[in-house]
């Protein structure tokens, strides 16, 4: 799968680990999810252009990299459990600006219907990191893709922490030019879309409305 990158790194292994156990308790839930998507974040973020400055430290002068000032960001948040990769994205990247997209399964046709869109004004000068803990079909984040590009940011890459084969290859076949982050890829799908042997329902494991 070409434009899919998992991130292998033992401090993500290992608190993903604790975030699918069963017993782990919402605010847990909550805070390992938020520290991954901070190591999310650095991996996505990883070929920002620099630009050379001239700074002075307190022995001398030395010409430092600093992010380029043109490059803008947008973290777009599926809701509602891409809030919970939002938050830790932000903490690493706090100059980004914010959007969230909502979508709903019409129950009759299974057509993904957007009940929310709100993103910055000037998202075409943005690059766009999508962000959503499970692609499992992959209906919503071919959804929400589709009408985000609509939009022209300058980039986009979408972001999850767990991954289908099913969801990827949907994802990739709508969207071949998309670069999709994921920290790992599981067996497959249950008969209700459920990423299996995943970690459950994302949003409910994330708010503890369940
Ligand atoms: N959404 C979830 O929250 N969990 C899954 O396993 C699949 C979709």
């Amino acid at each position: 799968m070409s434009n899919v990158t998992v991130i292998n790194h033992p401090l993500i292994a290992h608190k993903l680990t604790l975030m699918r156990r069963e017993e782990t308790s919402t605010a847990k839930f909550r805070s390992l999810l938020k520290e991954i998507s901070l190591l999310l974040a650095y991996e996505v973020t990883r070929d920002l252009p620099l630009k050379l400055e001239e700074i002075k430290t307190p022995l001398g002068v030395m010409e430092a990299p600093v992010l380029a000032p043109e490059k803008k960001m947008v973290v777009i948040s599926i809701m509602r459990a891409g809030q919970g990769i939002l938050d830790g994205m932000l903490e690493l990247i706090p100059s980004a600006r914010v959007g969230h997209i909502g979508l709903y399964r019409d129950p009759r046709t299974l057509i993904p219907i957007e009940y929310y869109l709100k993103v910055p004004h000037d998202v075409e000068e943005r690059d766009m990191f999508i962000v959503d803990p499970m692609l499992a079909t992959g209906n919503t984040a071919v959804a929400a893709i589709s009408r985000l590009k609509e939009l022209n940011p300058t980039s986009i890459k979408f972001v999850c922490l767990l991954a289908a084969p099913e969801g990827l290859e949907h994802v990739q076949e709508e969207h071949p030019d998309i670069p999709i982050y994921t920290t790992a890829i599981d067996e497959c799908l249950d008969e209700h879309g459920y990423i299996l042997p995943g970690l459950g329902d994302a949003g409910d494991r994330l708010f503890g409305t369940k």
